[in-house]
This record gives structure tokens, C-alpha cells and sequence, in this order.
């Protein structure tokens, strides 16, 4: 599938996959496809961040390659490593048929056929080269320690992975990158300055609705607009952790098994589990507070 040629169709893009984009993320997506950047994609847990490398892969027709990030990930898990046992056995069956050259042995076991690939490096040397390149998805990277920020820089800049044994392993062409962070903490500079930055806010009350219609479909018009209503509301609210998109979903199709129609109190009290996670946000809202969120939000979504 060719990329997309303008904003119009980059949001078109975004559609197919039933993601709900604003022109900006749009704008940032376009841009970072047209110009071979990466997508830094900041924000709130839930508000659909990891969804738009997936919908981009999917729509573009491309394979997607997932790097999750985690405190303590090296080059080993995330761009590659030797396959020790292999090579052992490979070792072992020389010296069974006699092998005696080393230097033959040594350069037999560090040779494509005994490298691990792991996602960086599959990213830029794809299992089908005559294709288009893959989309890479590297999800929370706030994750993952500084040292591996600074290999990615590298990675990034040259679609290029070094490996002291065999040599330089360049990509063809660049893969769609799109990164991903929660900001627990600050990613670099350096690495910012290469992408194509955009924060992922939580939808206004109309997009949210437009969400709601295509990824639960199942529920009254009513109800997701009184649904929308309450989470909007709730998310003005001094909270340890506010509700996502993940969450409006999840509460809406909740609502829906439960043979829900409208909103009352008792129900919204029985299910705040599902929008709020903490006990102290919970002993926060359930109640009054809840009660009163929900007749502001019928009386908002009738008008
Ligand atoms: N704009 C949107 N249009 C359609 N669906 C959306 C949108 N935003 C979020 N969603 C849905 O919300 C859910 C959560 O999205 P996603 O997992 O991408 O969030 P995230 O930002 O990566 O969260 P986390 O930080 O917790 O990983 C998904 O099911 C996704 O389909
Ligand atoms: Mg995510």
C-alpha cells in the first residue's frame, strides 16, 4: 500500500482502522511518514497511543514488529545476540569430524546463521526484503534505562546496527518507526529531536462519542452520550488516575451487558471499578459524588 498523500488522507487512513484521529496527530503522522521520521507519540495510559502504530500497520499493509520496553532491556532482547547453544553444538560436530582450523570454525559460528534476530534488527532487515519495509512499534519507552536510549539514538540516526563480529547490518529502507512513552520520566532530548513529536490528549466529548459509536457499537446512542458526559466530567475531577479511552470502552460495553439503556446512580456505583483503579479514587467518587456526576451528566447529554 502506497502512503498516504495528503492530511485528508492520512486521517482516511486512521479511519479504516477505526481510530478516531484529530487533524494533528494527522498532521504529525503525515508528516513523519512523508519525511521518514519517527513518531513520538506522548501521553496518559489509555488515550490510544500503542493503537495507532498498530491501525498504521494495518492500514499501510505492513508488518508489525513490537519492541515492549522494560527496565533492564539490553541489545540482546531488542536488537540482537548469538545463539550460544548452536554454536556450541556446531563446535562440538567440527571437532567430531576432525575440523582443525579455528580461524574456519570461528568465522562458521558468528555468521548470519547463528544470529538471533530480535525486532530492532528484524525492523531493519525484514524477513521479506522486496516488500515494503515494516512499521516498528517501540511501546514505553520511559521504560527502558537511559544506556538503551542511547543505542536507539544510534539506531535511529543510521538505520544501522553494528555487530563487532560480522560487521554493519544496514537497512534498504528506513521501517515506519513510531515510539511510544507514558512519561514516568523525561525521554532524551536527542532522541525527541529526530521524530515527529505529538502529545496524545484525552478526546473532547464529540470525538469520544465518535469512538464509542465504532468501538462499541452495541450501545444505545443514549447511553454513550451520557457515558462520554460522566467520564468527561469525572476527568475534571481531582483524581490519583484518571480514566482513558481504554476505559469509556471497557465501562460502555459493561454498561451494555448489563442490559443498560441510561445511566442511574446504583449502576455507576456497582461499575466504578472499571473506570477508576485506585481505592482512594474510588472512595472519592463513589456516593455523592458519583450521584451528583450523573444527573449533570443526563441532564448535559439530553440537551
Ligand atoms: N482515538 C481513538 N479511536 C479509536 N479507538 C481508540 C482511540 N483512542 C483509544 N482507543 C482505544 O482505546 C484502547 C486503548 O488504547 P491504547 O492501548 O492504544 O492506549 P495507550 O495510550 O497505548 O495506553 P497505555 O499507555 O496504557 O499503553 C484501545 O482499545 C483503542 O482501540
Ligand atoms: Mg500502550
Amino acid at each position: 500500500m502506497p502512503l498516504p498523500k495528503s492530511i485528508d488522507e492520512t486521517q482516511k487512513l486512521l479511519a479504516t482502522g477505526e481510530y478516531v484521529a484529530e487533524r494533528s496527530l494527522a498532521t504529525s503522522l503525515f508528516l513523519a511518514l512523508a519525511m521518514k521520521r519517527p513518531l513520538f507519540l506522548e501521553g496518559e495510559a489509555g488515550v490510544g497511543k500503542t493503537e495507532i502504530a498498530k491501525v498504521i500497520a494495518q492500514g499501510l499493509g505492513r508488518e508489525l514488529i513490537r519492541l515492549q520496553c522494560y527496565e533492564g532491556l539490553d541489545i540482546a532482547q531488542a536488537a540482537y545476540e548469538w545463539n550460544y547453544s548452536r554454536q556450541m553444538i556446531e563446535i562440538r560436530m567440527a571437532e567430531a569430524e576432525g575440523v582443525k582450523s579455528r580461524e574456519g570454525l570461528a568465522q562458521d559460528i558468528f555468521s548470519e546463521r547463528f544470529l538471533v534476530r530480535r525486532p530492532l534488527l528484524r525492523a531493519l532487515q525484514p524477513s521479506q526484503p522486496a516488500g515494503d519495509p515494516p512499521v516498528l512499534l517501540i511501546d514505553e519507552l520511559d521504560r527502558a534505562d537511559e544506556p538503551f536510549e542511547a543505542y536507539l539514538l544510534e539506531v535511529l540516526s543510521d538505520w544501522q546496527v553494528t555487530i563487532p563480529e560480522l560487521g554493519t547490518l544496514k537497512a534498504a529502507e528506513p521501517p515506519v518507526v513510531v515510539i511510544t512513552s507514558n512519561r514516568t520520566r523525561e525521554i532524551h532530548d536527542a532522541v525527541k529531536r529526530r521524530c515527529f513529536y505529538h502529545w496524545v490528549d484525552y478526546p473532547d466529548a464529540q470525538r469520544e462519542l465518535e469512538i464509542l459509536r465504532r468501538k462499541a457499537p452495541r450501545a444505545a446512542e443514549a447511553l454513550s452520550r451520557e457515558v462520554v458526559a460522566f467520564v468527561q466530567r469525572l476527568r475534571k475531577t481531582e483524581l490519583f488516575k484518571l480514566p482513558g479511552v481504554a476505559e469509556t470502552i471497557d465501562w460502555t460495553n459493561c454498561l451494555v451487558a448489563l442490559d443498560k439503556v441510561a445511566l442511574d446512580p446504583e449502576t455507576v456505583n456497582n461499575t466504578l471499578g472499571v473506570l477508576l483503579k485506585y481505592r482512594d479514587d474510588l472512595d472519592r467518587i463513589a456516593g455523592d459524588e458519583a450521584a451528583r456526576l450523573t444527573g449533570e451528566a443526563k441532564t448535559a447529554a439530553a440537551a
